[in-house]
């Protein structure tokens, strides 16, 4: 475990523990504001990402905007984007247990530094990893259960709501019990500054 944002993120970008570092032209790290109580985790880059250096910036990133903005949330203020594993895996494939495993410790390092007050895990991929393993997301996304003191919700993947446009409705649902759930917590930084 790192204590400092500095030394995490170097260790982090010349990580060599699973395949996928071969591959990569960048590690996505993560982006936000690292006071933030409110953290996002999505399952792995894509090839946007990876050429970029940073999560979510392709079309699912810029609908993923889009429901932020409409409830006050912004990766440049007041919450933070990570992903389960930190490089792309090949043909945007589900990243396997194994790769999973590798990184986690980065993202564990990362809630360590933040300790967030809500997470959100955006995708399938993301809520069986951090909330449980037999989570139906069709049907569970939305519900707020409490780990160990921090609340985690999952949410339907923007990717999903690409292929998917009928259910963008009831995703957003979820960003508005978000925010109602935030400013209950009082968790909002940008408000508070
Ligand atoms: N999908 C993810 O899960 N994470 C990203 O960063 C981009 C797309």
């Amino acid at each position: 475990m790192y204590n400092n944002w500095a030394d995490l993120e170097n260790a982090c970008l010349q990580c060599q523990k699973c395949g996928l570092c071969s591959g990569r032209h960048n590690v996505v790290f993560g982006v936000g504001n690292r006071r933030s109580k409110v953290m996002f985790v999505g399952e792995g880059p894509g090839e946007n990402e990876d050429l970029r250096g940073e999560p979510f910036v392709g079309r699912g990133g810029q609908l993923l905007d889009k429901f932020l903005t409409a409830v006050d949330l912004d990766r440049r203020s007041n919450i933070y984007i990570a992903n389960i594993v930190k490089c792309r895996p090949p043909q945007n494939r589900d990243p396997l247990p194994e790769e999973q495993e590798s990184c986690i410790n980065w993202l564990r390092n990362q809630f360590a530094l933040i300790r967030p007050k809500i997470v959100v895990c955006l995708g399938r991929v993301a809520a069986m990893r951090l909330m449980k393993p037999d989570i139906k997301i069709t049907k569970e996304h939305g519900k707020f259960i409490d780990k160990k003191g921090t609340l985690m919700m999952a949410t339907l993947h923007p990717a999903a709501l690409l292929r998917n446009p009928g259910q963008k409705p009831a995703a957003f649902e979820d960003f508005l019990k978000l925010r109602e759930k935030i400013d209950e917590l009082g968790c909002d930084i940008a408000k508070q500054e």
